[in-house]
């Protein structure tokens, strides 16, 4: 996830300094959506006041770090002329969360076709098969100087431009035959200096919009669509006559003049303070801006398809879009976990032929393998990720599994060995509890693994390998998103260790089967979320909740005890129900809130019979099982049916409610949810 914002101005005479003010503003509101590097791109005509269209340049600045050390490093420049006024004017800019390549200066955005940066890209998302692209451009001369997958797209464009036969192409045509290679996710802005003024945009799997802004009145509240092999049937097969004749059908601003300044966005947050007319683009839009018409194309017409896109008006209000239709960026990241788990698997997982390929651990296989045991170190939330997918890393390893608390690690000075695979799981990436178990582990020779939601975190620098899980940025203190995040890369990991055996075949297939049904199966978990509302108004006034589970699910119950602990500031504790008897139950009455997560696996009835105990205590257990499970539900007081899927992901959705849970209960005591006291959601001291 990232920010993407592009401006352009057109027959709206404005100052570099207004340009500049407005693409770092823009990328202020979008920050909140990844901020470990920022840059922008200019057009640069005013090196000479004679310049002619010929002689456009362009600029790049960027920087590490936020968007604030980005504006320091344009206040620097000083052969920047500030003051140079644009009738004309196209700029872009971007605010990273890197997925490939650490967060540095090569590495943001924009990236660049080559040293007269000819061709510009602002990119958000994954371009899965970027090393297939790298590796014909390098077989055609092209050399790179980032680490990220984004460059090959200036690259490839450039290719096409040089490569080219027609020479009437234009720039929105270039943009559509690189585009046709891409495979991924991503919202891309481009600007060239072969095409001044103008700006392609398009988007494939990640968001963006258009804000428009003219003085007159639009002719029309919807965009016509236009289609390739339209333009080229209805139109006489000269290009320049094909480009004019698209354009006729352009979306023209009324009047004679066509004043007008667009916004490209990813989200609504960085256009609204400049209009609230905006056109939500969809996947496979191509939106194009030259001559001051925005027109927006689709390369092959598909069934279902709309014929044009409306331009929207928008009454929200800057925190609203922030939070998209969320109160809070901790409801917006639960919500997001359809989405997430996607991002986690792209182009890691195939599930036609059922391969996992975790880029970031391919190299040093041979050496897990050679491994004497698993280490699995962190804390809080990412802990719990490592505790509910221990059984499946045993079962499908075949090797010891040990899950350590880093602060206690330290503690105990636990021996570490050469052969020892010690993973270091942290959201943040900066936790020091789980920097100095690293180190420490590090010391005795171990092979460190790093599982981070962060590229370019001290953990993720300090480990000889890894994955990141490509959560997206979490605001929220409370951790949710990445915690499922990381439970899948766990599972991805266990799989790709498994994936020479032919013993395993059935058992992997299932669980690829059900990773990829995970985004619906969520959805229809967080469909519940009005369910989960109204018991959280019968929970709020509680002093303490009891969560109870075994096997796969005893991470769960770990886990909703600590969302609500850290949000709702009310004693909770997850237990494994096999203790039960062994001390908590003594705790069990009538007025005691049991929450009991029993879903059809090999605990089930040993599940069943820690509902009998606790019933017969006259208590009114909550139960988390499987939606088509009538005599658990009948047995409960109250219940919370969830659909059922392979029992090692069976974790992934019934934390859901939990999250809900805890979210709802906390707002219902009017506590700051996403910030809740005594908290930080990096821990950087030990
Ligand atoms: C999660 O809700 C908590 N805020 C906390 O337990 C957190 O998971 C823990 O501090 C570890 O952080 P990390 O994943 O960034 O290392
Ligand atoms: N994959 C790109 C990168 O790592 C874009 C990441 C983003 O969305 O910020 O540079």
């Amino acid at each position: 996830m990232c920010g993407i914002f592009a401006y352009i101005n057109h027959l709206v005479p404005k100052q570099r300094k207004v340009i500049l003010e407005t693409l770092i503003n823009g990328l202020k509101r979008l920050e909140y959506r990844g901020y470990d590097s920022a840059g922008v791109a200019i057009e640069g005509r005013n090196v000479s006041p004679t310049d002619d269209k010929k002689c456009h340049t362009s600029r790049i600045i960027k920087k590490q770090g936020k968007v604030k050390a980005l504006e320091e490093e344009i206040a620097m420049q000083e052969d920047l002329d500030l003051d140079v006024e644009f009738d004309i004017h196209c700029g872009i800019a971007h605010t990273r969360w890197a997925t490939h390549g650490v967060p540095n200066e090569i590495n943001s955005h924009p990236q660049r076709s080559g040293e007269n940066n000819e061709f510009l890209v602002i990119h958000n998302g994954i371009i899965t098969n970027y090393k297939d692209i790298k590796t014909f451009l390098l077989s055609k001369g092209f050399t790179f100087e980032s680490d990220t997958d984004t460059e090959v797209i200036a690259k490839l464009i450039k290719y096409i431009y040089d490569t080219r036969e027609d020479t009437h192409l234009s720039f929105r045509e270039l943009v559509e035959s690189a585009i046709v290679q891409l495979e991924g996710a991503f919202a891309l802005a481009f600007m060239s200096t072969n095409f001044p003024g103008q700006c392609v945009a398009s988007r494939r799997g990640s968001p963006l919009l258009i804000g428009i802004k003219t003085k007159q009145k639009l002719n029309s509240d919807y965009v016509p669509i236009l289609y390739k092999e339209k333009e080229r049937r209805s139109t006489n097969p000269n290009p320049e006559t094909l480009e004019r004749s698209a354009s006729m059908s352009n979306f023209e601003i009324m009047g004679e003049s066509k004043e007008a300044e667009y916004f490209f966005a990813s989200d609504a947050s960085a256009v609204i303070e400049h209009t609230n007319r905006v056109i939500y683009l969809e996947d496979n839009d191509v939106a194009a801006v030259q001559d001051g018409c925005l027109s927006i194309h689709r390369i092959k017409k598909e069934e279902g398809d709309l014929m044009s896109r409306e331009v929207q008006t928008l009454k929200m209000e800057l925190q609203q879009i922030m939070k998209g239709n969320y109160n809070y960026f901790m409801q917006k990241e639960i919500f997001e976990q359809p989405e997430s788990v996607i991002n986690t698997m792209r182009g890691r997982l195939n599930f036609d032929d059922h391969i996992v390929n975790l880029g970031g651990l391919k190299n040093y296989l041979l050496d897990v393998n050679r491994c004497r045991r698993l280490i699995f170190i962190a804390c809080g939330t990412s802990y719990h990720s490592a505790m509910a997918t221990r059984q499946l890393m045993e079962e499908l390893t075949q090797l010891p599994v040990m899950i350590e608390l880093s602060s206690d690690f330290l503690d105990r000075r636990t021996p570490i060995f050469r052969d020892d695979v010690c993973f270091f799981i942290s959201q943040s990436g900066e936790t020091a509890d789980t920097l100095n178990a690293l180190r420490y582990c590090k010391g005795n020779g171990a092979l460190l693994v790093g599982i981070t939601n962060t590229v370019g975190s001290t953990i993720s620098r300090e480990t000889h390998c890894g994955v990141h899980i490509n959560a997206g940025p979490e605001i929220g203190v409370a951790s949710t998103k990445a915690y499922t995040s990381q439970f899948i890369s766990l599972v991805m990991f266990a799989l790709m260790m498994n994936q020479d055996r032919l013993s395993g075949v059935e058992r992997r297939k299932n669980i690829i089967s059900d990773l990829k049904r995970l985004p619906d199966l969520i959805k229809e978990v967080l469909q519940m979320d009005d369910k989960i509302k109204k018991l959280a108004e019968e929970l709020q006034e509680e002093k303490s909740i009891l969560l109870m589970g075994r096997g796969f699910n005893f991470a769960t119950c770990l886990e909703g005890a600590l969302k609500i602990k850290e949000l709702c500031y009310l004693h909770s504790e997850g237990i494994l129900a096999g203790e039960l008897k062994h001390g908590p139950l003594a705790l069990v009455d009538e007025d005691m809130p049991v929450i009991l997560i029993a879903m059809k696996d090999g605990t089930y009835t040993k599940c069943q019979n820690a509902l009998h105990e606790v019933l017969a205590r006259k208590c009114r257990p909550i139960v988390i099982c499987d939606k088509n499970d009538a005599e658990m539900q009948r047995m409960a007081s109250r219940s919370i049916g969830i659909p059922g899927c392979v029992d090692c992901l069976q974790g992934i959705l019934s934390v859901i409610p939990l999250q809900l849970l805890a979210f709802h209960i906390a707002v219902l005591r009017g506590f700051d949810v996403d910030c809740p006291r005594n908290l930080a959601k990096s821990v950087t001291v030990e």
